[in-house]
């Protein structure tokens, strides 16, 4: 016959298992970043589309190049730190965008600098 205390442990020993299934799973969630495949953006001027996995696969960037000043190796998006108008010292949303898509572009001489050459739909 099964006593009190051996329903006891039998139920502390699940929850234990429980928990540590629970914690060993949270673990080992894959903690790489999402790598977006393309991105859209609607703005006044025209869409542009930003072939966001070519440019890392293909053109052999690092995720860092783009998503820069960060201390702990995230990735964020510009608007976290870019605002819509900016300041002296932070560009603002669009001239950070104008800035660092134009720039290597020019820079690389690959790749529109153009209007109408990105902002095409
Ligand atoms: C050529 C520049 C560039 C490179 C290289 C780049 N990104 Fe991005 N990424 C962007 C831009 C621009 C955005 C859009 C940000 C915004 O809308 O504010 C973005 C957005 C993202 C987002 C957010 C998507 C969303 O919709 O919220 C993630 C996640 C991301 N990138 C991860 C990565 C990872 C991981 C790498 C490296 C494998 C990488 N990026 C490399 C430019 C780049
Ligand atoms: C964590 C905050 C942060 C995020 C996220 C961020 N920036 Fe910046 N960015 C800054 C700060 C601060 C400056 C001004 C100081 C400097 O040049 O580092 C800056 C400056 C810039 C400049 C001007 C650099 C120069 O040499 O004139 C460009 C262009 C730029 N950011 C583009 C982007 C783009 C595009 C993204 C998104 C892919 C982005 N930034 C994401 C904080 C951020
Ligand atoms: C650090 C360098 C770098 C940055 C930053 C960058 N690009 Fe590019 N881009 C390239 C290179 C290299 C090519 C390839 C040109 C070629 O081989 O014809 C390219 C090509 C393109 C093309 C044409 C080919 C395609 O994939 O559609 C578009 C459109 C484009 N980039 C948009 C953008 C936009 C929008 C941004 C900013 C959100 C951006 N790029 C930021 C390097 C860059
Ligand atoms: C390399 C690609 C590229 C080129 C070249 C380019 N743009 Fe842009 N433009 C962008 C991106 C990316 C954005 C940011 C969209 C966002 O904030 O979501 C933008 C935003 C804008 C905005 C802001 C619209 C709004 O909703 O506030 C205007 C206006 C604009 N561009 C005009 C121009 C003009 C004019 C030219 C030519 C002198 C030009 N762009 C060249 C990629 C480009």
């Amino acid at each position: 016959m099964t006593s009190q205390r051996d329903l006891k442990i039998a139920l502390c020993v699940m929850i234990v298992l429980l928990i540590s299934g629970i914690i060993c799973y949270a673990s080992f969630i894959p903690e790489a970043p999402e790598d977006p495949v393309r991105i859209m953006f609607q703005n006044k001027a025209g869409k542009v589309l930003f072939t966001h996995s070519v440019h890392n696969d293909d053109f052999g960037l690092e995720c860092l190049d783009c998503h820069h000043n960060i201390e702990d190796d995230e990735t964020y998006n510009c608007s976290e730190c870019h605002e819509e108008t900016g300041d002296e010292d932070l560009p603002s949303r669009t001239d950070a965008f104008h800035t660092q898509c134009k720039g290597c572009h020019e820079d690389g001489g690959a790749g529109p600098a153009e209007c109408n050459e990105c902002h095409a739909l």
